[in-house]
Formats: structure tokens, sequence, C-alpha cells
């Protein structure tokens, strides 16, 4: 989505060549310590052996030699044969993930229809899907449109496929049948790499690197991203408070997928981000779900300056984050069964009404009204 595959297999390339060389070097001092030990402990041997026996033997004393090495050699060498199964089990099964990956199919391209910036009109008509073939369904019979610059919302319960819906959007996957267009053509008709410029995606998994969260935030395509920018990316997603505590600020380390940093933390850089790449299609997919209400307050403001300019898709559990949107889209099985605002929902009585009083039992209106 952040055009990583770009400026990714660089960085693979480079730490494969480290591991090559540090792995060959292991390797030549393995094996000339091992020859070199064997050379210095057989020259004494052959030496006393030659001393002790003389002619007695009634053979030379390299001959003698010769034999007596010979058959102390004979058994590192059967060790070795009893051990070189073990190398080739893991040789085989290197092999088996090696071959399962160069036959994976590769992602198709998409056409050639170029899509410099997108308005932003979202249409999905009656959109089936399932993750396996002949699979359980997951999408229904999905319809809706979303105009340039408006914002939807869609709730409904775990599993519901709220997830599934936004993921066609960038062709994570295809849809098994529907058509969804992007400005009124099917999305599959954009490149690939144009189709993932128009989205900034906050997934519900969030995506983080072993690397700096200045880099965490300007990633892929957005490496070379002004430092001022960056900033500003995290002022407005409230990650600089707790930025200008760590030891070394925005060049800090944040560990393997941000394992040093809170939950709520990563959520903001993965905010900061999505804000930086400022594309025509905002997706936020519980973006602000581990957040405090203060922060989630602080976050809501910002984001609607940015809604302001882009057409929003945001998917929440928590209601008070999507009562203001221009329509909400209750999904529940795989099937949109409700749709209007947050008053004319709440005036039908259904689902929606029903998962809005749950909240409100559960005291979310406190922080509605707070
Ligand atoms: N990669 C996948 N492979 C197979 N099945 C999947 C996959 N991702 C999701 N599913 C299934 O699809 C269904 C819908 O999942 P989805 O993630 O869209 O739900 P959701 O509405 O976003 O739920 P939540 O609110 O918990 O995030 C679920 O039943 C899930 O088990
Ligand atoms: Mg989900």
């Amino acid at each position: 989505m952040f055009g990583g595959e770009q400026t990714e297999p660089t960085k693979f390339i480079r730490l494969l060549r480290i591991t090559l060389k540090r792995n060959e070097a292991g390797l030549h001092c393995n094996s000339l310590g091992i020859n070199h030990g064997q050379m210095v402990a057989s020259m004494p041997l052959a030496l006393i052996l030659s001393m002790a026996t003389g002619s007695a033997l009634g053979m030379s004393a390299g001959g003698f030699a010769s034999m007596v090495g010979a058959m102390l050699m004979l058994l590192p060498s059967i060790n070795r044969l009893t051990r070189i199964n073990s190398v080739i089990q893991k040789g085989i099964a290197s092999a088996h993930s090696i071959f399962d990956l160069m036959e994976e199919t590769p992602e198709d391209k998409g056409r050639d229809q170029p899509l410099a910036k997108a308005s932003g009109h979202i249409l999905m008509r009656d959109v089936h899907f399932s993750y396996q073939e002949e699979g359980r369904a997951i999408l229904n019979g999905v319809s809706f449109e979303v105009e340039p610059g408006a914002t939807i919302a869609l709730v409904g319960p775990s599993g519901a496929g709220k997830s599934t819906i936004v993921s066609l959007l960038p062709r994570f996957y295809e849809a098994s049948s529907g058509e969804v267009l992007l400005d009124g053509i099917p999305v599959s008709h954009y490149p690939l790499q144009d189709l993932r410029k128009q989205f900034s995606y906050v997934s519900q998994n969030i995506q983080l690197f072993s690397d700096t969260v200045a880099n965490n935030v300007a990633y892929g395509a957005l490496h070379d991203a002004d430092p001022c920018e960056i900033r500003k990316a995290l002022d407005m997603a409230q990650a600089s408070d707790f930025i200008d505590q760590l030891p070394q600020k925005e060049h800090t380390m944040i560990g393997e997928n941000g394992v040093l940093l809170s939950g709520g933390q990563r959520q903001r850089l993965a905010i900061a981000r999505a804000l930086l790449k400022n594309a025509p299609v905002l997706i936020l997919d519980e973006a602000t779900s581990a957040l405090d209400s203060e922060s989630e307050h602080e976050i809501q403001n910002a984001l609607d300056n940015l809604m302001q300019n882009c057409t929003t898709i945001i998917i929440a559990h928590r209601l008070s984050t999507v009562k203001k949107v221009d329509q909400i889209l209750v999904v529940d099985g795989g099937m949109i069964k409700e749709c209007g605002t947050h008053e004319t929902l709440i005036a039908q009585k259904g689902i929606y009404a029903r998962l809005n009083a749950l909240s409100f039992a559960d005291g979310e209106i406190i922080t509605v009204e707070n």
C-alpha cells in the first residue's frame, strides 16, 4: 500500500549479503580449524609410532604409520557420513520452502488505465467474495456508493466482513463476482501501483518495521519525505508528546514491529504514516481503538480537517467515533443490513439502534458528550 516493494528488495539484498559474508567467514574458519587441528594432532602420533615400532613388524615405519593413520582417519569419516543425513534433510526442507515461494502466482499488476489522482468516487455493486475458492461466502452481495469527499462508516459485529469489504478496494483480494469501481472504472483496470497510491490505509493489524520512528512514518515511497512534513504528520497524529520523550526522538529505533511502543503509540505512528501519504481515499480500520478518549478526540479533530479533502471510510466499534459521518452502513453476515445517518438509524430501531443502546449501557455515551 505504501510502495514498500520498491525499497524493501534493496534492504533485503543488503542484509542477505551481510549474512552470506558472515556465514562464509564462519565456515572458512571452521574448516581451516578442523584440518589444521587434525594435521597437528597426527604428526606427533606418527612420530611416536614410528619410533616405538622400528622395523619389528616387518614393515617400514612409513608403511605402518600410514596404516594406523588410515585407520584413525576412518572414524571421523564414518561419523561424518552419519551426520550428513541431517544436513541433506535440512537442505530438502529449505528447498521446499524456496520452491513454494517461486511457485506463488505473482500479483496481477492490473491493466494500463493510468490514474494520477482519483476524485475518490467509490462504488460497489453486488459484490460477493470468499477467501478460498469454493469456500464459505464472506460477502453476500454488498452494494454501496460513496461520493467524492464524503465520509462513510462501516459498523457491525465482529467477523461481519467490514475489513474484507475495504480490502477489496486496493485489491488485496479480488471480488468473486460483482463490481468494485473507483471513479467509475473497475479497480482492476488501473495499474496496481497507481491504484494503491490513491489510498491512505490504517489497517487493523498495524505493520511497523525494526527501524526509526521517522523511517516508519516515511515508509516506502515516502522515504524521501521532508523531515518537517514528517514532524507535522506526527503532530497531527498526537504522537509528538511521546516521541519527544524517546532517547533520540524521531530517530529512536522502535524494535521488531514496534514492540518497544504501546498499542496506542503504534496506532498513532500508523495514523501519522497515513496522514503523510495524504491520498484521495482515507481508510481507517479501527484506527483509534487503542487510544484513550482524550487522544482519540484530538486525533479526531486532526482527521476531521483531513477528511474534508478526501473520501473517508471509517470502521469502528466505538460508535461515538462515527456519529457525525454522512452515511453509516451496518454490516452483518457479509451483507449491508441498514444504511443511513445516525439519527435515521436510531429511528429505525434496528441493529444500529441496538448496538448504540449497548454502547450507551457501557457508558460510552459519557465520552461522547464530553
Ligand atoms: N485472510 C483470511 N482468510 C480466511 N478467512 C478470513 C480471512 N480474513 C478474514 N476471514 C474471515 O472472514 C470473515 C470476515 O472477517 P473480517 O475481518 O472482514 O471481519 P470484520 O467485520 O472486520 O471483524 P472485526 O470487527 O472483528 O475486525 C470472518 O469470519 C473471518 O474469519
Ligand atoms: Mg476488521
